[in-house]
């Protein structure tokens, strides 16, 4: 049996809602104690050992925690920023100080984020050596010819650097409303470099249009959540990452 708290003051305590937050959460049948729906504040739970959620959002801010995102154009992937919105803001219920994102995307990027407070286990998704691989969909101007794939698939300079061998998939060709021609196309990346792709096809004279991230190791965006939407990682997922990692 763990240390009992009133349910308003715990969820003040580990949100970033005020008493008054919380309360109306309460009233409004926001707010579940191991998936019970709890309107009155000054219940007492049991702080070790029963769930609280917010929307269907565990609040917690001790032990690992992983969310996954499906991030909006316009957003930032950093805790704080002076002039744009952050993917935190998504995550309103969601104390935030010790988590943050695993390979950031662009402000114009969409699709998955992963955001925890494991910082080792980041650092090896992220690592070219453990080679996990980040699926993209593009679109870009122009056409991509066989000389340009095989280029994307043997390595590219960007900067001073060379990267590691990539796939590219050709999906549709199309054309925009001016006539000119789109081709739509799914791309995998083992490193995350500052921009890699934009660059890898600015290297090839072709322009980005659009990107979306739909793919990290084996764990695919899930299709349940719209653009804007996050939820906790299931302990499955989290081994998907575990797994490859560690390169089994
Ligand atoms: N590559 C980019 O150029 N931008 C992203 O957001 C992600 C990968």
């Amino acid at each position: 049996m763990g240390t009992k708290v009133r349910l308003d003051r715990f969820i003040s305590n580990h949100s970033k809602m005020t008493r008054t937050e919380a309360s109306k959460a309460l009233k409004s049948g926001k707010v579940t104690v191991n998936g019970d729906i709890i309107k009155a504040g000054d219940v007492k739970i049991d702080e070790e050992n029963d769930k609280i959620c917010i929307d269907g959002v565990e609040i917690c801010d001790i032990g690992e925690r992983w969310y996954v995102l499906n991030k909006p154009a316009g957003y930032v992937c950093a805790n704080e920023d002076k002039h744009h919105k952050t993917v935190f803001d998504l995550m309103p219920n969601v104390v935030s100080k010790d988590l943050f994102v695993v390979g950031r995307l662009d402000i114009d990027t969409e699709g998955m984020v992963l955001i925890t407070n494991n910082g080792n286990l980041a650092h090896e998704i992220l690592s070219p050596k453990k080679h996990i691989w980040k699926d993209y969909l593009v679109k870009v101007k122009g056409v991509l010819d066989t000389e340009k794939l095989s280029l994307f698939e043997n390595g590219i300079q960007i900067d001073d650097y060379i990267t590691c061998k990539a796939k590219i998939t050709v999906l549709e060709e199309q054309k925009d409303e001016n006539g000119e021609l789109i081709t739509n196309c799914r791309v995998s990346i083992r490193e995350g470099k500052f921009h890699q792709i934009k660059k890898m096809f600015a290297a090839l004279d072709c322009e980005v249009i659009y990107l979306f991230r739909e793919k990290m190791g084996d764990f695919m965006l899930p299709l349940e959540l719209e653009i804007g939407n996050f939820r906790q990682m299931t302990e499955e997922e989290i081994k998907l990452l575990y797994i490859k990692a560690n390169g089994e």
